[in-house]
């Protein structure tokens, strides 16, 4: 009988993200601290005789994934094997991928899918592969891979991808509400260099006062110091999320913000009771709205029944 090998990867938010200067590599400087959260992509991975994908979405629309090799998680494959020394013809997976993550909504959930795909696929052949370089395809792969691998809470510099762990002594609760449609990546960036332009920009740094907060566990103090330098990129492409934003503040949240490049929308809530209200009466608009927690582990083999959500 064929083997399995089950992993799961979470979605990431930004508590900060600060966005610098345009790279030669077309890349920008950034200087953020991650946060993984409670909702997970579940990734399986079946030995075969050709690769496939299938993909499920768990209350997420996945038309929009690409099954071929620009998936990022059949590309993670590829990459493996070829690090492993393996013969291609040997290297074959048939995938499976449950979506909870939204597809192109700021939450990093293709790189959740590429973590995923490394921990499984080396789990399936017996690598072994030490942690360090898991790490270094996962930067290969894209900027927030590392981050889907290392979870909790970090810090992220470079492109995003050089990810040290940051001291977080609290437990958040957040409010995930998911517009319909995706945003592409590349996009906002473009729209915020356009915002940008003519203003010098400074070296993006991650502020003493979010660290301290977090390693004090204060969600109140958290809820003021949230940042998204790509927040009026997202905002001026989709002005919808503004006042989804500004509902969510008048609805009690401590603080609400743009998921990374957006369309997701985050609210923090003071404990999990207020999360469960706030979501009770975002999601009377008929969007799809949940609750979820952080800080949360990083990619891990399913040992156990699989929920994806707390
Ligand atoms: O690394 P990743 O493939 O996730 O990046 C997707 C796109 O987002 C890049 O091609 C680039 O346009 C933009 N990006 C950026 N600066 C970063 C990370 C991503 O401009 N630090």
């Amino acid at each position: 009988m064929s083997r399995s090998v089950t992993a799961l990867a979470p979605a990431k938010i930004n508590l900060h993200l600060g966005v610098g200067g345009l790279r030669p590599d077309g890349f920008h400087t950034l200087a953020t601290v991650y946060q993984a959260i409670s909702v997970y992509d579940e990734v399986t991975v079946t030995s075969s005789s050709a690769t496939t994908l299938d993909l499920v979405g768990m209350d997420v629309d996945v038309n929009d994934v690409p099954t071929d090799d620009r998936n990022l998680a059949l590309r993670a494959v590829t990459l493996l094997a070829r690090h492993g020394g393996l013969d291609p013809s040997d290297s074959h997976v048939a995938m499976d991928i449950r979506k909870r993550v939204p597809v192109a909504g700021g939450m990093a959930g293709g790189s959740a899918d590429a973590a995923a795909a490394l921990l499984a696929c080396d789990e399936l052949w017996g690598l072994h592969t030490p942690r360090e370089e898991l790490m270094e395809l996962a930067a290969r792969l894209g900027s927030d891979v590392p981050f889907c691998l290392l979870g909790g809470t970090a810090a992220g510099t470079g492109r995003g991808e050089v990810v040290s762990p940051v001291e977080d002594n609290g437990s958040y609760w957040w409010v995930v509400a998911m517009p319909g449609g995706g945003l592409s990546t590349p996009e906002v960036y473009q729209a915020h260099d356009r915002l940008q332009a003519g203003v010098t920009t400074a070296d993006a740094a991650i502020p003493e006062t979010l660290l301290d907060a977090l390693r004090a566990g204060d969600t109140a103090r958290l809820a003021g110091l949230l940042v998204n330098d790509l927040q009026a990129a997202a905002v001026g492409l989709r002005p919808e999320l503004g006042d989804l934003l500004a509902r969510g503040r008048a609805l009690g949240a401590l603080g609400a913000m743009v998921s990374g490049s957006g369309p997701t929308c985050l609210f923090l809530a003071g404990d999990e009771d207020e999360a469960a209200t706030l979501r009770a009466r975002l999601g009377d608009a008929g969007l799809p709205v949940h609750v979820a927690s952080g800080p949360a582990p990083g990619a891990r083999i399913a040992t156990g029944p699989v929920t994806g959500r707390p």
